[in-house]
């Protein structure tokens, strides 16, 4: 047998390097999401509850949160660099350009201001979301959103995965900064273990080894102090 012709090598590495760089999340191809989620929202300056609360569809009811933010004893008052968990529905959605490519995300109206775009609508959702990310999950060009309607900001989330655990069905999406990798955020969620770090990474497909940038999802318990076992994750909802 003589060696493969270079066209067919071509192909191969094509293929290789997609399979490489395509690190699928593990909502893609959902046909269901579920009711909660949760997102670490990190305070950057002149930001308040009232308008985390807004950002994420409260209106100005924002103590709505407070459950979820047991360790912060003094709700009303957050400071540069607290994290706030915030609470949202966690859809299974398809991309405006391609109706078969589902992911699970969810989806809050964010009222645009005159000059917006997705850059500036993605900076105050303190990395939950990116520009990119909008512009894919949006109908409007990045040139042309209008200065007056609703753009969906979509945030990544997480519902679990029967082919990791039966016991998680409640996550947390915790964009990472600065040193932050996946195992030090895992770590002081309570995941230290090799065993329960390997099962983490299996959440995170792509995302072993990096710093400081990106997603991940963390396992994580309900205002109750408890996981919420894969099973219940409550009402599924449908697109
Ligand atoms: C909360 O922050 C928003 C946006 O920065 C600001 O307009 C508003 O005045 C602040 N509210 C309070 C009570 O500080
Ligand atoms: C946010 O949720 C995580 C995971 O449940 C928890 O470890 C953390 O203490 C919560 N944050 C606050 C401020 O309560
Ligand atoms: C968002 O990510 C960028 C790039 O990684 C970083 O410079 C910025 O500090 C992050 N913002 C927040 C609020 O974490
Ligand atoms: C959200 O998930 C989609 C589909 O897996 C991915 O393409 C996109 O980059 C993710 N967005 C963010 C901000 O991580
Ligand atoms: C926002 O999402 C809704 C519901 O999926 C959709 O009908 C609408 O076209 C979206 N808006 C934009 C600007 O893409």
């Amino acid at each position: 047998m003589g060696p493969p012709p270079p066209l067919l090598l071509l192909l191969l590495l094509l293929l290789l390097t997609a399979c490489a760089t395509t690190a699928t999340a593990a909502g893609d191809g959902c046909s269901t999401g579920c009711d909660l989620a949760l997102g670490s929202y990190y305070v950057g300056p002149d930001q308040n509850v009232t308008y985390i609360g807004q950002l994420f569809g409260l209106g100005d009811n924002y103590r709505l949160l407070a459950p979820y933010n047991p360790g912060n004893s003094n709700f009303d008052f957050v400071k540069i660099g607290d994290r706030i968990n915030v609470s949202f529905a966690c859809q299974c959605l398809a991309r405006p350009s391609d109706p078969a490519a589902t992911y699970l995300a969810g989806s809050l109206s964010y009222a645009v201001n005159t000059g917006d775009t997705y850059i500036t609508i993605a900076d105050q959702y303190s990395n939950l979301t990116t520009a990119d990310w909008l512009a894919a999950t949006n109908t409007y060009p990045a040139n042309n959103i209008p200065d007056v309607g609703t753009v969906n900001v979509t945030v990544n989330c997480s519902c679990g995965d029967d082919k990791v655990s039966d016991a998680y069905g409640l996550f947390l999406t915790y964009p990472l900064r600065d040193s932050d990798t996946l195992a030090s955020v895992a770590a002081t969620h309570g995941f230290s273990s090799q065993e329960q770090l390997d099962t983490i990474k299996k959440y995170n497909p792509g995302m072993d080894g990096v710093t400081g940038s990106g997603i991940v999802f963390i396992p994580t318990k309900d205002p109750g102090g408890n996981y919420r076992p894969l099973k219940s994750s409550g009402q599924p909802l449908s697109f």
